[in-house]
């Protein structure tokens, strides 16, 4: 059995998905100047494939970063309980940040992220994220660059996973329900 077997089917393509990038990049080129200097923070595990995308349509001096992050819980629902598992390299105090993340699903993970971020005291703070599921919000987190609003169903691909898994699809999919029931 192959990975594609198990999914049920695509919701956004791998074309319209390097398109949708391409605009953010555009998005960002029309806020950030190369004396901005931004870190991009790339949130692991999720963001990966998006941070990877994303920065090389941006035309502006920046720097990256990475953070790993653990949200309790397993399976396709998170408990709003976040850990820091590695923490950035760099000082964010005075400077321009801009957190890349996958999805904002809850809000939970996110808002962690950003009160943990402003105490540190960056000179501003901006959201990217490639994913959002307005539905599914249950606390209110700004988003600056959104790529695509999705609906309530858990996703993969892309760099988001099920179990670890399927990170490396080249597009976002929806899993066969038995799929994600084997799992629970
Ligand atoms: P939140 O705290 O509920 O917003 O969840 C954020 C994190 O949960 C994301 O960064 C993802 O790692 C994970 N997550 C939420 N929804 C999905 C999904 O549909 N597919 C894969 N991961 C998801």
């Amino acid at each position: 059995m192959s990975l594609l077997d198990d999914v049920e089917k695509t919701l956004i393509s791998q074309v319209a998905i390097e398109e949708r990038i391409a605009q953010l990049g555009a998005e960002m080129n029309a806020v950030y100047t190369d004396n901005d200097l931004p870190l991009l923070v790339c949130i692991l595990r999720g963001a990966f494939i998006f941070m990877a995308d994303l920065t090389r349509h941006l035309a502006f001096r920046h720097e990256v970063d990475f953070m790993v992050i653990s949200s309790y819980g397993k399976g396709t629902t998170s408990t709003g309980v976040v850990r820091i598992l590695l923490d950035l390299a760099a000082n964010i105090e005075g400077r321009h940040v801009v957190i890349v993340e996958d999805i904002v699903d809850t809000g939970h993970t996110l808002s962690y992220i950003l009160r943990n971020f402003k105490a540190r005291n960056p000179a501003s703070l901006r959201v990217a994220t490639l994913l959002s599921k307005p539905s599914r919000r249950e606390i209110e987190v700004p988003v600056d660059f959104v790529g695509f609003e999705v609906p309530n169903e858990f996703v993969i691909g892309y760099g988001l996973d099920f179990v670890e898994q399927y990170r490396n699809l080249p597009f976002i999919g929806v899993l066969k329900p038995e799929v994600y029931q084997s799992q629970v």
